[in-house]
């Protein structure tokens, strides 16, 4: 199989004098030498304002951004370019559609108690706003979402339910598609977060049918402060713009402004060129390689580190969800998470520790937080050694 790892230069690197292990892909990925390549011919070869100058450089910069959105729009199988809207990511998809959604006084919002707060909070301050009622779908003790509490909870008075694809912190595969057909059943609207999941999972918006998708660059081998925004084209037509500024615009009198077509009514400003154009390479990248093959592998690794963690003295697994991905997610029994954090840091391992912007998840949970695995496409079997031999010593000194 293609050495993927090859393509990762920061993976050759040390860390506190040990090998590099990065276990922390579910806060951001690393990035393959296309993507960093990409960023950097645009700002050497052709950097330009896009969409407004008429002269080699602008035009060559519109064409780049256009071709990323066009990729963007076949990686995840949207029906038309216009359905794409550039972000600074996930957070600000979702924070999109609670301005503009035209949520109002009396209707109800479902999330789930795994959100992350991305997720959450953008909803509790549009509940504030408008006095639209905010619900949350219970998770049971093994991390997965309640679906019986589900349909209790939706009814008519639903106006949308924003779900996670995948739980950022426990690794849960939430049945989408059931939720989505339930939704849509009482006459609601569905949002999915994809951002644990457009880079381990074949994602389709056509074959879900989901209403909104929400995802970033940086968590698929992109560039941070890019993200995207998939909404179907007539929810989008019939949504008032979010931002008001250039680009977004037809017309600006001072009596008034009429707005641009999708999706640039949605995109005020001088959008993050080189973040679209990152995005793009590494769309290219991961569609060059035998994704397939890797995912089959990087969940083999999850549920071998899951099952020899399982077998550990010493830690409790924290969720144990009936379909997993790319994250475990555990707590020592003596020690704070922080604690085996810190000494997996000093064997160059890198976790991420605490609450992961999840608290409810946490509370429900029942723990402070979690030291939380997260493996991408790039890791290897030695990387599973190296993270149980590292706990092993860390639950030895605390
Ligand atoms: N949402 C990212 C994480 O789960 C930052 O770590």
């Amino acid at each position: 199989m293609h050495d993927i790892r090859a393509d990762f230069p920061i993976l050759a690197r040390d860390a506190h004098a040990s090998p590099l292990v990065y276990l922390d892909n579910a806060a951001t990925t690393q990035k393959p030498v296309a993507v960093i390549e990409a960023v950097n011919d645009y700002y050497r070869r052709y950097n330009a304002n896009v969409h407004r100058a008429a002269h080699a450089l602008a035009e060559e910069a519109t064409e780049a951004m256009e071709m990323a959105r066009a990729k963007v729009a076949a990686f995840i199988d949207a029906a038309s370019t216009r359905e794409i809207i550039f972000t600074r990511g996930t957070t600000e998809s979702i924070n999109l559609v609670a301005a503009c959604f035209g949520i109002k006084s009396g209707s109800r919002i479902l999330i789930s108690e795994m959100e992350h707060h991305s997720n959450i909070v953008p909803w509790q301050m549009l509940a504030e706003r408008t006095g639209a009622q905010l619900d949350a779908i219970r998770v049971t003790t093994t991390g997965d979402l309640d679906l019986e509490d589900f349909r209790t909870k939706l009814d008519e008075r639903t106006a949308l339910v924003a779900i996670a694809h995948v739980s950022n912190a426990l690794g849960t595969l939430n049945d989408i598609g059931s939720v989505i057909a339930d939704t849509h059943a009482v006459g609601a609207k569905v949002l999915i977060d994809g951002a644990q999941a457009v880079l381990h999972l074949p994602v389709s918006v056509k074959a879900l049918d989901c209403d909104f998708y929400a995802f970033s660059a940086h968590k698929m081998f992109g560039p941070t402060g890019i993200g995207v925004l998939y909404g179907k084209e007539r929810l989008l037509e019939a949504m008032p713009p979010w931002q008001g500024g250039g680009e977004m615009i037809e017309r600006v009198t001072l009596e008034g402004t009429t707005y641009n077509r999708l999706p640039y009514k949605f995109e005020a400003g001088t959008p993050h060129i080189a973040g679209i154009i990152g995005l793009g390479a590494a769309i290219d990248y991961l569609s060059a390689l035998p994704r397939d093959l890797l995912v089959d592998r990087e969940e083999k690794l999850v549920h071998l580190a899951v099952n020899r963690l399982k077998q550990m003295p010493g830690l409790r697994m924290v969720g144990e969800p009936r379909q997993r991905i790319s994250i475990v997610s555990f707590v020592p029994l003596d020690a704070h998470p922080h604690d085996v954090g810190m000494l997996l840091d000093q064997q160059g391992i890198a976790v991420r520790t605490g609450h992961h912007c999840a608290m409810p998840l946490m509370e429900r949970m029942c723990v402070p937080g979690t030291v939380r695995a997260s493996f991408s496409l790039y890791n290897s079997a030695d990387d599973v050694d190296r993270l149980l031999t590292g706990v092993e010593k860390a639950l030895s000194f605390v």
